[in-house]
């Protein structure tokens, strides 16, 4: 297959497609991202993928919440909240899934987002929901926009229809299956992230530790896989990128004494606008 090496996910791999901040740059210059998500009993999850895109240089950070979520958050007042049933998603990078449940209303929105010509991530339960629906599978194929899919292992098993196990086994081609079955780009996480193309290429990402082994620390990459592709980079950059910084940022907390024992994921976010800056 052409493309279809596999390499280790370093800096090299991907282009960096940082637009100039020019001083007559303007909020609107650096892109809008939408996180939809945040069922009743689960609003920090947007919220922290929200807070990625905020720290790694979007413009503009929506949370669409199902079931009417909050108002206003305090810890992050940049944040702009909607309630997703009655939001206008054209023009924003749309982050689908941390949170969502599988309410009516959640598939609605996220079959709308799917028909959208706007880039996608998609994550945790809008991944369950795909899994579970052969509609929304269909019109995830159909797409012409990109879609960057965020599976762990579990949800990379009900997307394959097979168990964890069997994924575990050979994530390496569980991740390239996902790729081609969806036309899409996988970041299958856990331990030794891999990333898929729709060409058949791969990559194995070498950054990150077990202090990412908690909660909430995948909405943060979520969010910051759709802050760069609002930010115009490709998806196969943003993917690569988006992997690499957020295990080096993990490392860096770590080497600085706040992990891996108590590393929270809202904690990632500052450490990755480090990382993104220095390169
Ligand atoms: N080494 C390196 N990276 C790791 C390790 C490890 N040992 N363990 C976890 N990670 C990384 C993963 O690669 C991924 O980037 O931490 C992140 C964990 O992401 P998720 O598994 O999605 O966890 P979480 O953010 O808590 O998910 C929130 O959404 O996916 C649903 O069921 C999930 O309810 C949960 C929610
Ligand atoms: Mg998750």
């Amino acid at each position: 297959l052409p493309g279809a090496s596999v390499h280790l996910n370093e800096p090299h791999l991907f282009d960096l497609a940082f637009v100039a901040r020019l001083h007559d740059s303007h909020k609107g210059s650096f892109g809008d991202v939408a996180v939809v998500g945040g069922a009743r009993g689960m609003a920090g999850a947007p919220i922290l993928a929200a807070k990625a895109a905020l720290f790694s240089g979007a413009g503009r950070v929506y949370v669409a919440s199902i079931d009417h979520g909050p108002a206003y958050d305090n810890a992050q007042p940049e944040l702009m909240f909607r309630d997703a049933a009655n939001h206008n998603f054209d023009g924003s990078t749309i982050v689908a899934g941390p949170g969502m449940g599988d309410s009516a209303t959640a598939i609605r929105v996220l079959a709308r987002a799917l028909d959208g010509d706007s880039p996608l991530v998609l994550d945790a339960d809008a991944l369950n929901l795909i899994a579970a629906s052969p509609d929304l599978q269909s019109r995830l194929s159909a797409r012409h926009a990109s879609s960057i899919l965020t599976p762990h292992p579990l949800e990379a098993a009900r997307l394959l229809g097979v168990t964890a196990g069997v994924i575990q086994g050979d994530r390496l081609e569980a991740a390239r299956e996902i790729a081609a079955r969806f036309d899409a780009y996988v970041v299958l996480k856990g331990s030794g992230t891999i990333i898929a193309m729709p060409d058949g290429e791969a990559a194995i990402n070498p950054t990150g530790n077990p202090g990412l082994a908690s909660a909430g620390t995948g909405d943060v990459l979520a969010g910051l896989c759709g802050s760069l592709m609002a930010q115009g980079w490709p998806a196969r950059d943003a993917a690569l990128a988006a992997v690499w910084m957020h295990g080096e940022a993990a490392d860096r907390l770590v080497a600085q004494g706040a992990g891996p024992i108590g590393l929270t994921a809202g904690e990632l976010p500052e450490a990755i606008r480090a990382v993104l800056n220095r390169m």
